[in-house]
């Protein structure tokens, strides 16, 4: 009998994440609108279900992806590394940019982590590998596919939060400088600001990093830099008469 009500909890509880993963998706998907949020989740879940998580590359959410196609916001998209915080308080306060967690299917996962096992029929939200334990696991590979995508889109003139405070704002390992700078088109994108965003001064748009990643930019991307306080950010997005072009 215990073993029994043992394995009921366990199944239970299983069952009950796999639930809750589903319907916070489902209910940003239908916050979101536009999309037929049963058909998304099917499409999203054929990416890695059954499979073991760290056996997931990144073209097996190009289903997802192409179901629902990043639409270019010319001169509005914004990138950022290591300034999550501070980039969506920004984003959220004034709607003159769109990072990736403001499209679709970038607005569907953000913060949320998720996998299944060899042979499973189940999502579970926690026991999945993390960022770095395999290079193919089933989170890392879907921003690694999204984020190409959002970079191939990226029109006219681009910019990128980087973070001041650290030695390497762009950092090697990062989707930023590893996905995102080799998936920009000079075709279709003319500048790349970057916001330095600066509290303690650890690098300036002079810095090193900052050289390297105008060296690595496609042929025919100009680039740009600027160094903004922090709090200069943070008090230009809860001001709603600033229009977002007087920020930086
Ligand atoms: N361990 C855990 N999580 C990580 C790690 C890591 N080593 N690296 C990245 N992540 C996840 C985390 O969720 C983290 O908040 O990616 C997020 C961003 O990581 P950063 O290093 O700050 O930035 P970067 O890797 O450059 O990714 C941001 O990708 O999401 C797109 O378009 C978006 O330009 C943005 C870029």
């Amino acid at each position: 009998i215990v073993i029994v009500v043992v394995c009921a909890v366990v199944l239970g509880l299983i069952l009950q994440r796999t639930r809750d993963f589903k319907s916070v998706f489902t209910s940003r998907c239908v916050e979101y609108g536009g999309y037929d949020c049963e058909k998304t989740w099917s499409t999203f879940e054929q990416a890695y279900m059954g499979k073991d998580p760290c056996q997931v590359p990144p073209e097996s959410y190009q289903a997802l992806i192409e179901a629902a196609p990043i639409k270019p916001a010319c001169n509005r998209m914004m990138f950022w590394s290591k300034t999550k915080d501070v980039v969506h308080d920004f984003t959220t306060k004034k709607e003159c940019y769109v990072t990736m967690e403001d499209t679709f299917v970038g607005s569907l996962l953000d913060g949320l982590t998720w996998c299944s096992k060899e042979g499973s029929k189940d999502t579970f939200t926690s026991g999945c590998p993390g960022w770095s334990d395999c290079v193919n696991n089933t989170v890392r590979s879907f921003w690694n596919q999204a984020s190409a995508s959002f970079a191939q889109a990226a029109c006219g003139k681009v910019s990128v939060m980087l973070n001041g405070s650290i030695a390497a704002p762009f950092s090697p390992g990062s989707i930023f400088a590893s996905v995102e700078v080799k998936n920009f088109n000079p075709a279709k994108m003319e500048k790349l600001e970057v916001v330095l965003v600066t509290q303690e001064t650890i690098s300036n748009c002079s810095s090193t990093s900052l050289k390297n990643l105008q060296k690595e930019l496609p042929q025919g991307i100009a680039f740009g830099c600027t160094e903004v306080p922090e709090s200069r950010i943070e008090d230009c997005a809860s001001q709603p008469d600033l229009p977002c072009g007087s920020c930086w």
